[in-house]
């Protein structure tokens, strides 16, 4: 498996440019099933591995049915399902893979399909295959390195109809999941206690401008005014705005970090949460707009005295649970105590033990609670990056660390930051990748 080598402990100096938000992109690719056979185009599309397989998932689909091995690899392979659906009247898949973050169950995007009318069943029809499909999973060896994930099949023999439908948990891909099946069932759909976040909104702006007509994303009701089988027509690209979660991952980075670094395409609103927890903590930053273009730049530099700041993680526009990490490694170098409080995800803590190897001090009180004493004095190590997040900020706690790092397992990272290593060398971080 490819590996970072990392050289901590240098200042950052120069400047580095948000890219393509993943989260956004990757329900916009799915939605390409809903677009008649001149597919849109896609702009700004982030150069990372779960983009490529969003597209692997999409090309090996035939009329409604993923190839399981390619869809049990991302859990964004669910998003996929939905248009699918609406379009074929049908979709089998595995249970999808994912980060190992927590359970992340899929049991909301049933319940909204069942009230459009479809039929979910674990278990194909008899004759067919078996629902569960064997896979190699580490831990499983004395079972022959074998485990079974569910299969699962569905189907809209009558269609798909409208319906007035309450999330249980106000679910991120299960609303843009649940949108993009709306867009072509017959009659209204309102989705009650939905996500917020900025990549449904900008998931239905680009799917309005094709022909959808889809009210209320980015507040918590969202009406769609169905098709009935129409398909869109695409003709306004879709272009993907900055990852709100890279620009927050690269700003805490410079605040422990930088001599001086400035992020450019930064999506200053999306992270409002971020932004006011960074001052609290005293870090030294400087926003500042530009006329030629749409988001400003944000300059940093490694705050003389950073202080301890108590962080919840919560929906948007709260603080982004996909920011906790990263933040985590910031708590080490500020004087005081911080509480990691992550409300989300029950699996989301778990990379501190590792955090703790290095030097940090943090005691988890339970799955979902850490407190970091700080500051603390990081020394390199190696570590494996157990997903995105947690991978990305291992990378940065390698960064401010004293002396050589080995991260691995670094495919994690890759899945969600595009060229990560050569961006962070532009500023003067001493990284190497060693391909296996
Ligand atoms: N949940 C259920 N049932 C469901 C779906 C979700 O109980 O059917 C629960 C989850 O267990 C969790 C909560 O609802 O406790 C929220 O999870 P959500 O469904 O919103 O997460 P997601 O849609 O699977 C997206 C992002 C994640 C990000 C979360 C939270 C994408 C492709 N993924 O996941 O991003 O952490 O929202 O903001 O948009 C990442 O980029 O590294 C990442 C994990």
């Amino acid at each position: 498996m490819a590996k970072f080598l990392v050289n901590g402990g240098r200042a950052l100096e120069g400047e580095i440019s948000v890219s393509g938000s993943k989260n956004a992109s990757l329900p916009a690719l799915a939605a390409s099933l809903l677009f008649s056979d001149a597919p849109p185009l896609f702009q700004n599309l982030p150069e990372i591995e779960d983009i490529k397989r969003m597209k692997e998932l999409l090309q090996s689909q035939k009329d409604g049915r993923f190839d399981y091995e390619v869809a049990k690899k991302i859990r964004a392979s669910i998003l996929a399902v939905g248009p699918a659906l609406a379009r074929f009247g049908r979709s089998s898949f595995p249970h999808p893979g994912g980060c190992v973050i927590g359970a992340r169950p899929i049991d909301v995007f049933f319940d909204g399909w069942k009230a459009m009318g479809a039929i979910v069943e674990k278990t194909p029809p008899s004759g067919k295959k078996p629902g569960f499909l064997a896979v190699s999973k580490p831990g499983f060896e004395e079972l022959g390195g074998v485990h079974s994930i569910p299969i699962y099949e569905i189907r809209a023999p009558q269609g798909l109809r409208g319906c007035d439908f309450t999330f249980r948990v106000p679910s991120v891909t299960g609303t843009e999941g649940l949108m993009m099946t709306a867009v072509l069932a017959q009659g209204r759909t309102i989705l009650r206690n939905v996500a917020e976040e900025p990549e449904i909104l900008s998931l239905a702006d680009w799917l309005n401008k094709n022909g959808a007509k889809i009210g209320g994303a980015g507040t918590h009701t969202i009406t769609i005014e169905g098709r009935g089988g129409k398909l869109l027509s695409g003709q306004v690209p879709f272009l993907a705005p900055p990852d709100r979660i890279e620009a927050g991952s690269l700003a805490i980075l410079g605040a422990i970090a930088a001599k001086k670094m400035t992020i450019k395409n930064f999506p200053e609103n999306e992270l409002t949460a971020l932004l006011g927890v960074l001052k609290t903590a005293r870090a030294e930053f400087e926003i500042t707009h530009h006329d030629h273009s749409l988001f400003p730049s944000i300059t940093l530099k490694r705050a003389t005295k950073l202080r301890a700041v108590n962080v919840q993680t919560k929906e948007y526009p709260g603080f982004a649970t996909d920011l906790q990490a990263p933040y985590t490694v910031l708590a080490t170098q500020a004087e005081g105590v911080s509480m990691i409080h992550e409300t989300i995800f029950e699996g989301r803590l778990n990379y501190v033990e590792d955090l703790n190897k290095i030097g940090a001090r943090i005691n988890l009180c339970d799955p979902h609670r850490a407190i970091v004493h700080g500051p603390s004095n990081l020394t390199g190590w190696n570590l494996e990056g157990p997903d995105i997040r947690a991978g990305l900020a291992f990378l940065i706690a390698a960064l401010v660390a004293r002396g050589e790092s080995q991260i691995g397992n670094i495919y994690q990272i890759d899945r969600g930051h595009e060229k990560i290593d050569a961006r962070l060398r532009a500023l003067g971080a001493d990284i190497k990748r060693m391909e296996a």
